[in-house]
């Protein structure tokens, strides 16, 4: 695991450092849908992480979001978003990262989670622990719901659903220290893995924006669920993800909200 690991943090800084060269310029924005971007940094940095994969790993299969995957033989598969918070990237704002994970037939196995501008790495290994550079990651210390910093996100198909979300906001915002939108869910996770979030929540996502942070949040002792308080699956695009404390009291606050069905 010592080569997985080092492959993938070198790719995802050699794709930060790409991603880094290419923030807070004049950037071509690309429109995937209505609110839905795509720059060049992108796909230069999926270019990057891709081929690095390929040329360690050839046998395992990449799912990446950008196109740039490919399959496999042996049950391996890496989950890549080379770019996790790209609305944040086009507006110059440094809340993006780099995120790469490994699933095996056991579930996931490797994540790593690069944020270019502030300068950090997060990893976790399945049963070595969640780490930020030397510092093992132990979640957050909030109790009760009452104490906890919260984060959330919204889908891209805004038109098709105004309200998606926004009555487990409002209800959530009264009932704890603060909910953030910080607009990339690779480091909501890894935030929360740190304990700078004692919690967060989001659904209608992609495997690739959740696979690696899953994998830092169980691996810093929180916990991470389907919003039914089920088994969690990063597949499914739709996790609550704690310091563990709080996790019942943050079930049970979504499920009371009145659109509080996951959609
Ligand atoms: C997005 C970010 C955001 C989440 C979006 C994701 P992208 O990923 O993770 O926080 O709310 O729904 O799609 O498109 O910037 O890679
Ligand atoms: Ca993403
Ligand atoms: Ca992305």
């Amino acid at each position: 695991m010592n080569t997985e690991l080092a492959v993938a943090r070198a790719a995802a800084e050699a794709a930060g450092l790409a991603i880094r060269a290419r923030w807070d310029q004049n950037i071509e924005v690309r429109h995937k849908g209505e609110i839905d971007l795509v720059t060049e940094a992108d796909l230069v940095a999926e270019g990057i992480i891709v081929d690095r994969l390929r040329g360690a790993f050839p046998g395992d299969a990449v799912v990446a979001e950008e196109g740039g995957g490919h399959g496999g033989q042996g049950g391996r598969t890496w989950y890549v978003d080379p770019l996790d918070g790209t609305t944040n990237f086009s507006h110059g704002m440094p809340q993006f990262a780099v995120s790469i994970a490994l699933a095996d037939d056991q579930g996931l196995r490797l994540g790593v989670v690069h944020a270019p501008v502030y300068g950090f790495t997060f990893h976790a290994v399945r049963g070595e622990g969640a780490w930020l550079e030397g510092r093992r990651l132990r979640g957050g210390r909030a109790r009760r719901l009452g104490d906890a910093l919260l984060a959330t996100g919204f889908p891209y198909d805004r038109q098709a659903r105004p309200r998606h979300n926004v009555d487990r906001f409002g209800h959530l915002l009264g009932l704890c220290q603060g909910v953030r939108r910080a607009g990339s869910a690779a480091l909501d996770l890894a935030f929360v893995a740190a304990g700078w979030f004692d919690g967060y929540w989001e659904d209608r996502l992609q495997p690739w924006d959740l696979a690696a942070g899953c994998l830092l949040v169980t691996e810093a002792g929180g916990t991470v669920t389907a919003f039914d308080g089920g088994p969690a699956d990063f597949r499914s695009g739709a996790v609550v993800a704690s310091n563990d404390a709080v996790h019942v009291e943050l079930l049970r606050a979504l499920a009371a909200t009145v659109s509080g069905k996951v959609e």
